[in-house]
């Protein structure tokens, strides 16, 4: 029966919730809190989700494991995986930013130094944004609280998300440069979309319904 089942790639972690309130109202079940579940079957039988770390959906999706998926944009900038971007969702959203220490003044317009030591988990769109000002730069891959590295001097700016500001505020950081803005996608799996025509575009309008609701 999988074949005919809808299998959806949810991201865990901070786009969790609002997903899952998401699908609940396109009709799908979909627990509050998923514990240590790695898939869920709705009691219909109609969905199976596949609770995923956001960078994997991308995969998963591509291979046809999963049918689609709902995923940050800013996965999707940093990825090689090739998925069909349906909808935006709308929630989710966030900047993705050069940021730096006030002390530094690189907002108000200090120059930066000759070599930018440039810390980030989203590497690609970090060199891209350096490379097409032609300022040369080392990045500096990271997985996690990057903002610690310019406090503690590994790097000059860090390039990050940005959604309240809270993080930034607390580190005494502030925004250099947006560089560009992220929200939830609905993905697919081109191959699948036409397989599963019907049950994907009336899932994705619906998925589209909450946006405006
Ligand atoms: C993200 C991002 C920032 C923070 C920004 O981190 O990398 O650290 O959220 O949110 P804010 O503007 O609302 O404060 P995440 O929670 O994913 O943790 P990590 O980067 O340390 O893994």
């Amino acid at each position: 029966m999988r074949g005919e089942r809808l299998v959806i790639a949810v991201p865990k972690g901070s786009l969790y919730r609002e997903t899952a309130q998401r699908l609940r109202e396109a009709g799908i079940e979909i627990p509050s809190d998923t514990g240590r579940r790695l898939t869920v079957l709705t009691t219909d039988g109609k969905a199976e989700l596949l609770l995923l770390r956001p960078t994997d959906v991308p995969a998963y999706v591509e291979f046809g494991a999963a049918d689609c998926g709902i995923v940050g944009k800013d996965v999707l900038w940093e990825t090689d995986r090739s998925v069909s971007e349906l909808a935006d969702l709308g929630f989710g959203r966030c900047r993705l930013v050069v940021a730096a220490r006030r002390s530094d003044r690189y907002h108000e317009g200090a120059r930066y130094p000759t070599f930018l030591r440039v810390a980030t988990k989203f590497t690609r769109s970090a060199a891209a944004y350096f490379s097409d000002r032609d300022l040369p730069c080392e990045i500096i891959a990271l997985h996690g609280s990057v903002e610690l590295s310019p406090l503690v001097g590994l790097a000059d700016v860090i390039v990050d998300l940005v959604a309240t500001g809270n993080t930034l505020r607390e580190h005494d950081m502030v925004v250099v440069d947006e560089i560009a803005r992220s929200s939830a996608r609905f993905v697919v799996n081109p191959v699948r979309f036409r397989a599963k025509y019907e049950a994907l575009v009336e899932l994705v309008g619906r998925l589209e319904e909450g946006r405006h609701a």
